[in-house]
């Protein structure tokens, strides 16, 4: 069998106190210790240009190897800070009034990718297969077959990919699809998404889009599918229900003193409407005096990428609207809104989870969003909460069980929140058993093992007289 290789900006390094616990880590790891391989990317750290360059960290953890680069100052600002986070990020969430275009951050992000897959060369055998992970990495197959690199090379995208109306608005949008039309396979999560980039291949790349969904453009081929994204919901349970969290979940409950709880949790990011839904449960409250005093909201929110100006601006105003709030509704022992920025220990929030009446995730958009899908998982199935759920995330078109709701519709969420503070526990139960299902149905493994079995798949790349690469099995259709 031939080893994988993951690459992806992070990497979920274990420590000896710290083993992988996230969905997604877990679900790569597994893949990685049947076949074999390593995970490569960077470290996290921002180290000197002569660290950068030297070659990356190579280390074995668990039975499973890692190799890991440091950035320099510059490569990190230009690429990860800026390209990636403060062009793309907003851009591919469909925020293009908070993406910002630098000509030189874009040429960093370039560089950075380039630098990368320099630096994976000297690790990779002639059968690997190569999946590669996220926005940050939209070139990456595209400096590796620069540099003479046949392997298969899949590509999954976490995010949304935008429509092109709004792809567009990326001054070098062509260079960025072309390269990516540099690997064998592109797995996007929804299948918006994944029209959406055969709608730019069509009509912005004047390419083409065979019936078996194969586009052709810029010369090359490439094959394009839907992988949503899971988890594993025995496990999330599993954690749900640990013991050793009992005590601190008592503890909660007994701050409560018998009042309803609705939880968020979500990286502190203006993507994932935490705005709307602070006036949405404001809104609530107004709606109904007999909510005020009985019901709170916890918003766990740690802080990521606080040296980006957009991920300021939305945590002061989150501080405003979370004060303005409670200034509103408190009383001398009740506050409605907890606003937490910290981050929890995964397990310790799915006993939350399972101790809360509702669910509430509401992005303005978003690839998939596991915290929906493991909100579900969570549950106690004799007393579950209700999912409350944004039409905006991916994950709404497999959670039918859930409460959808527009995040631009103040006055809808509060009466979602409403409807599902006063649900009775047939519909409950109902509601869980069919949110269950569709994750049973296509969970972590099944994402990963679709996804590796269509790369597999692929034909290897080889090279023409011209010296062209050309995928064997369709070089006659290109010619
Ligand atoms: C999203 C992205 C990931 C990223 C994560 C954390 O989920 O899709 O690629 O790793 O956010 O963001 P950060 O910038 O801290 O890596």
């Amino acid at each position: 069998m031939s080893r994988l290789i993951i690459v992806s900006n992070r990497v979920a390094l274990p420590t000896d106190n710290k083993p992988a616990s996230g969905g997604l880590a877990v679900g790569l790891l597994g893949a990685l210790e049947q076949s074999g391989g390593l995970w490569f990317g960077w470290s996290g750290d921002i180290v000197s240009g002569s660290r950068a360059a030297s070659g990356p960290l190579v280390q074995h953890r668990n039975g499973v190897t890692y190799a890991t680069v440091g950035l320099s100052r510059r490569d990190y600002d230009q690429y990860y800070k800026g390209f990636s986070n403060a062009m793309l990020w907003p851009t591919f969430h469909y925020r293009i009034d908070l993406a910002r275009f630098d000509r030189k951050e874009y040429a960093g992000y370039r560089r950075v990718n380039n630098l990368l897959a320099q630096q994976l060369i000297p690790l990779l055998e002639p059968d690997d297969v190569i999946w590669v992970h996220d926005y940050h990495l939209l070139p990456f197959a595209d400096a590796l077959r620069a540099a003479g690199i046949r392997n298969r090379i899949g590509f999954f995208l976490h995010i949304p990919f935008p429509a092109p109306q709004v792809l567009t608005t990326i001054p070098p949008h062509e260079d960025l699809v072309k390269a990516m039309c540099a690997y064998d396979l592109l797995g996007f999560q929804t299948h918006s998404d994944l029209t959406a980039f055969r709608d730019y291949i069509e009509r912005e790349a004047g390419g083409s889009v065979a019936p078996d969904g194969t586009a052709k453009a810029y010369g090359q081929v490439v094959r394009g599918g839907v992988y949503r994204i899971g988890i594993f919901p025995d496990d999330v349970a599993a954690q749900a229900s640990r013991p050793e969290n009992r005590k601190p979940v008592l503890e909660l409950k007994q701050g409560l003193a018998g009042r309803k709880l609705i939880m968020s949790v979500d990286r502190l990011d203006y993507s994932k409407g935490l705005v709307e839904r602070f006036r949405a449960f404001e809104r609530l409250m107004e709606m109904s005096q007999s909510r005020q005093g009985d019901v709170s909201f916890v918003q766990i929110a740690p802080p990521t990428r606080s040296d980006v100006h957009t991920y300021q601006q939305i945590r002061e105003r989150l501080e405003y609207e979370a004060g303005r709030i409670n200034g509103r509704f408190s009383s001398l022992n009740y506050a409605p809104i907890h606003y937490l920025n910290r981050g929890f220990d995964h397990r310790m929030l799915m006993s939350l989870f399972r101790a809360s009446d509702v669910g509430f995730v509401t992005p303005l958009r978003d690839g998939m969003n596991l915290v929906a899908k493991e909100y579900v998982a969570a549950q106690d199935p004799a007393d579950p909460g209700v999912l409350v759920l944004s039409c905006f995330a991916g994950a709404a078109s497999e959670l039918s069980g859930a409460l959808i709701v527009n995040p631009h519709d103040i006055d809808g969420m509060a009466e979602a929140l409403d409807h599902a503070l006063s649900m009775s526990l047939p519909q409950r139960q109902a509601r869980q058993r069919e949110n269950l299902a569709a994750l049973h149905r296509y969970n972590l493994g099944a994402w990963r093992d679709d996804f590796l079995t269509d790369l597999y798949a692929c034909p290897i790349v080889a090279v023409d007289a011209t010296d062209s690469a050309v995928p064997q099995a369709s070089a006659s259709a290109l010619a």
